[in-house]
């Protein structure tokens, strides 16, 4: 049994990780910034295991926005081309690990063989039950509302609250509740802009490669300690929790 003392009790039910800090790290180390990727996925292993073990029911990830096409080609085509190779290596210990993968973005912009390689790891892991992992790839919190948009005035119905946010990208999952960034960062550079309407925010200055369960733990922590008001007063929120502990002694 890990020794953490985080259990699906106290863990929030959704976190979502703005995985940032992967180029500092690899020129540190006076590496190329793929390098720093690469290692990226490492920590990204990691920390789905400790999100699980936590009991975290879903895991989403920024791994690549609609602007990070302004990079350099060969960070670009690196980074497409480490989606690729982890796709094909990592599913079968994902499918393992109860993993269910969903990939969130607009996939138009991606190649042939990178969409054939989502399709089936997507497919590949559709009986995972204990983790939900969104991986967030082309994706932008703006395409995400402009294409819910779009859907729903197609659709013809009334452009409500709720009809956008059936329409979003991930209307499968509830809203985050904590919305972690790495790197140092205190910005959401166009990630889950709906979605995060009433996350707790945690900005940790580990550079995401560095970021392991220990950091994640100190994340949860703080969020532990958070109170989730959502407008109402506090007094408010007390007496609710007092409500909800009376009716689970009745
Ligand atoms: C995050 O790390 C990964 C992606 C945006 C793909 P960065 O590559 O942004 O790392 P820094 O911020 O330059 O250190
Ligand atoms: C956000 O990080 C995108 C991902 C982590 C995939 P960036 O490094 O691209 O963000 P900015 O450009 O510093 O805001
Ligand atoms: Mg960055």
């Amino acid at each position: 049994m890990a020794s953490h003392a985080f259990s699906a009790d106290t863990a929030p039910r959704h976190v979502a990780i703005v995985m940032d800090g992967n180029g500092r790290w690899a020129k540190r180390r006076l590496l190329p910034r793929v390098a720093g990727h690469r290692q990226g996925v490492e920590s990204l292993r990691r920390c789905i295991r400790a999100a699980a073990a936590r009991g975290v029911q879903v895991l989403t990830v920024f791994a690549f926005s609609s602007e990070n096409w302004r990079r350099p080609a060969e960070e670009v085509s690196g980074l497409m081309d480490l989606l690729a190779n982890a796709l094909s290596r990592e599913v079968p210990t994902l499918q393992e690990a109860g993993v269910r993968l969903h990939f969130v973005g607009e996939r138009n912009g991606l190649s042939e063989r990178v969409r054939a390689g989502l399709a089936q790891a997507e497919k590949a892991t559709e009986g995972g039950v204990r983790l939900v992992l969104n991986v967030c790839f082309n994706y932008g919190g703006r395409w995400d509302m402009a294409q819910a948009a779009a859907r729903v005035a197609a659709s013809g119905q009334p452009v409500t609250e709720q009809a956008i946010a059936s329409a979003l990208a991930l209307a499968h999952v509830p809203d985050p509740d904590l919305l972690i960034r790495t790197g140092g960062e205190q910005r959401l550079s166009n990630f889950l802009l709906w979605q995060a309407a009433y996350s707790e925010l945690f900005f940790s200055d580990h550079l995401w490669p560095d970021f392991d369960e220990a950091a994640l733990d100190e994340a949860l922590a703080a969020y532990a300690r958070r109170e989730r008001r959502f407008g109402q007063t506090s007094a408010q929120v007390s007496a609710q929790g007092a409500g909800a502990a009376d009716a689970g002694r009745a």
